[in-house]
């Protein structure tokens, strides 16, 4: 049945966007490692998301610049990720929260011209990073650190987040990682964000609906577990034993197997390699040889592939990020493509409405409450 097959292989949408084609992921028909090999910048990509084409010399300034100058939130928004930072409060929920706010200041967040769609997606694109990085320190106990619009957008979000400014290598891999995770056809929160669209509803409540598809552990959630993992694989000692037993137990293991691909996430050897160099001869290594010994494990016991969500743990790690904010880097990256689905939706727009098949008895009679009871 179809909805015990979670709609596997099933055809939802034309798009121009991006493809999966023989397990290699490509943007407007850029495969990922021309953006990878020749040092695109996330701006870059986020352009060609939602142009369909890579920007030229004076195209790429403007949009930068237009970037840069929506870097700040206001006031208003600071103080209430304040009140929504205490220690319990999930991360991601306050992500959503906080876009859905944006909407609610922004006066023109109900007009849906193509100039108010733009301004809103930059404006979005553009303020998230900041969102973040504001919450996470505001979280531990630091001042939120304002952007400087003199930063990219890797370089400028490691300088909130730490204070400091970040390393060539540190913000390559940044960039990279951020690259990775722009789009990626028709997954589950994206699928979320064209409904949302396909209903002629704003852009801010089609984010907040992809940013809690994404929330979930079999979504966006699993490099945050990724790296608990190995933290209690470090904790106990012996990475066979713990696999086995958590094997055994029928447990997934974070980071592991893909709807799409089978043979190979074309995503994660960059990551695997960004993890190699980052750690090598760093206090930091011990994560990287846990991971290929995870990675071994699986491959020859389950048959199970790496997905963009495992080295991507030690990679964030390493750039200091803390691992309950692993989900927010990914919504910060992905949002470029959520926005380029929501306005390609809103381009050709029909409403999103399939069907269900029934399960349920038929013709019921109605029993009055005071005689209902069940055996
Ligand atoms: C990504 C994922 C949801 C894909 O799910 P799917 O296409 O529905 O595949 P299934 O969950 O049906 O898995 C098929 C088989 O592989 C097994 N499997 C898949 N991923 C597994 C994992 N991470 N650990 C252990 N077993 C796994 C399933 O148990 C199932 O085995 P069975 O046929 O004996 O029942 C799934 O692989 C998963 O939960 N992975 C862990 C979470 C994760 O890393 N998510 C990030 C995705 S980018």
């Amino acid at each position: 049945m179809v909805e015990e097959n979670g709609l596997k292989d099933l055809i939802a949408c034309h798009t121009r966007i991006s493809s999966i084609i023989d397990d290699h992921l490509a943007y407007a028909g850029y495969d990922i490692s021309e953006l990878m090999d020749n040092q695109a910048s996330f701006e870059e990509t986020i352009y060609l998301l939602w142009n369909l084409r890579l920007p030229t010399a004076s195209e790429y300034e403007k949009f930068t610049s237009e970037l840069r100058a929506n870097y700040e939130i206001s006031d208003a928004v600071e103080q209430c990720i304040l009140i929504q930072s205490r220690k319990h409060l999930h991360p991601m929920s306050v992500l959503r929260s906080t876009v859905s706010l944006l909407g609610v200041y922004n006066v023109h967040a109900e007009e849906r011209s193509l100039e108010a769609t733009y301004e809103q997606s930059i404006q979005l694109m553009a303020k998230i990073p900041t969102i973040i990085a504001t919450f996470a320190r505001l979280r531990n106990g630091q001042t939120p650190i304002a952007p400087r619009n003199d930063l990219g957008f890797a370089e400028n979000f490691l300088y909130m987040l730490t204070g400091k400014e970040a390393q060539a290598i540190e913000i390559e891999a940044l960039n990279k990682a951020l690259i990775l995770h722009a789009d990626h056809e028709l997954n589950a929160s994206t699928f979320a964000a064209r409904v949302c669209a396909s209903t002629l509803s704003d852009i801010y409540s089609c984010v907040t609906t992809a940013i809690g598809t994404l929330k979930g552990p079999l979504h966006g959630g699993a490099n945050e577990r990724v790296f608990d993992m190995l933290q209690e694989i470090r904790a106990c000692g012996d990475t066979e034993a713990y696999l086995q037993q958590k094997l055994a137990s029928q447990e997934k293991i974070m980071g592991f197997g893909h709807r799409v691909y089978k043979k190979q996430d074309p995503r994660e050897s960059y990551l695997r390699q960004m993890a190699k160099e980052l750690t090598q001869k760093t206090e930091h290594e011990i994560w990287y040889q846990l991971s290929r010994e995870i990675e071994d494990y699986m491959k020859h016991s389950k048959g199970l592939i790496p997905n963009v969500d495992f080295y991507s743990a030690t990679v964030y790690h390493v750039l200091g990020i803390d691992s309950s904010i692993f989900t927010l880097i990914f919504a910060m990256s992905r949002v470029a493509g959520w926005i380029a689905h929501i306005q390609e939706q809103q381009g050709f727009n029909k409403l999103i409405r399939p069907r269900s098949h029934y399960l349920g008895p038929e013709k019921l009679s109605y029993i009055p409450l005071e005689r209902r009871s069940y055996a």
